[in-house]
């Protein structure tokens, strides 16, 4: 960091409505559709919630788009717990949910519920987000007062029993376990439902029968919100975008042009210049002799030895 201004925190005093599980709900009666976007770090977490989004999740997409894993199973508890503690930092208004990683949920149900805690305790999410039709699990948190958003069909920890990512639900037999999954979740306590990589028709019906916001990616409008992941929406992930993506934005380009132009400022000695450098006041550099007549400064080293 530099001593550039960057203060900590955002700034106190500006009353602001935060977004609860109860708040989504609400919404979800009225009609009113969520917005929800991952982010995993305190700069972009800032900006998104400065944006008015109402749910962030600290995505184990990480593994991909910030860890540069292949998949999401790598990423480990104590990653997510460090990446949920800087985006925790950053948000002042949207829901903070954190995913739980792969291998801390699939064991038995009290190591599950311990590992959720310590998401809730040591940084601060407010509700997890579990992959999967465990309905064992979401009653066991929600009695232990953790929040739980669910996130049945395209589950990307199941990658290897799926093939691949591959979109679910296509068949009658599969449609009709995803709705009972779905209800399950939502009887078992679930606040909310992420449905990922499923047809329309099938987030739309089960959109229209849950109890529960739905939040839809790749899964078409009629959800109760959408959630994308954020390196997609801004062109940062080195490879052609889902059909379910719209990228709003080409951060990749932008970073580019950027950093481009600097390294050339560099090796052209264009960078710092005069205005962006720190000086002596006028005495100190008298005493020096480091005043000169074509404005170069050049260091009197005899005046030196005798300061
Ligand atoms: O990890 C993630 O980013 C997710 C979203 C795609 C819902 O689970």
């Amino acid at each position: 960091m530099s001593l550039t201004n960057f203060p900590a925190g955002n700034s106190p005093g500006t009353p602001v409505v935060k977004v609860t599980m109860p708040a989504l709900s609400e919404m979800k009666r009225q009609g009113k559709p969520i917005s929800a976007l991952t982010a995993y770090d305190y700069a972009t977490s800032r900006l998104v919630d400065e944006c008015g989004i109402d749910l962030i999740l600290v995505g184990d997409s990480l593994a991909q788009v910030v860890l540069g894993h292949d998949n999401t199973l790598a990423v480990t508890v104590d990653e997510m717990l460090h990446h949920t503690r800087a985006v925790r930092r950053a948000v002042r208004r949207a829901l903070v949910v954190a995913d739980m990683p792969f291998g801390s949920y699939h064991g038995t149900v009290a190591e599950g519920v311990a590992n959720a805690v310590r998401f809730v305790k040591e940084a601060g999410a407010e509700a997890v987000k579990i992959e999967g039709p465990r309905a064992e699990l979401v009653e066991a948190l929600t009695e232990a007062e953790v929040p739980v958003v669910g996130h049945l069909g395209l589950t990307p920890q199941s990658v290897h029993r799926m093939g691949g990512y591959r979109v679910q639900a296509r068949t009658v037999d599969a449609v009709l376990r995803l709705k009972s999954d779905a209800h399950a979740l939502a009887d078992a306590g679930a606040g909310v439902l992420v449905l990922e990589g499923v047809p329309r028709e099938v987030a739309a019906s089960i959109t229209a029968e849950l109890p529960i916001p739905t939040i839809g990616i790749g899964a078409g409008p009629d959800c109760d919100g959408q959630i994308l992941v954020f390196h997609d929406l801004v062109n940062m992930t080195f490879a052609p975008p889902a059909k379910f993506v719209r990228r709003y934005a080409d951060a990749a380009a932008l970073i580019h042009s950027a950093v481009e132009h600097y390294r050339e400022d560099v090796e052209h000695r264009a960078f710092p210049s005069d205005q962006e450098s720190y000086h002596l006041s006028a005495p100190v550099r008298r005493a020096l002799a480091l005043d000169s007549e074509d404005g170069e400064y050049v260091v009197n080293k005899d005046a030196l030895q005798d300061f």
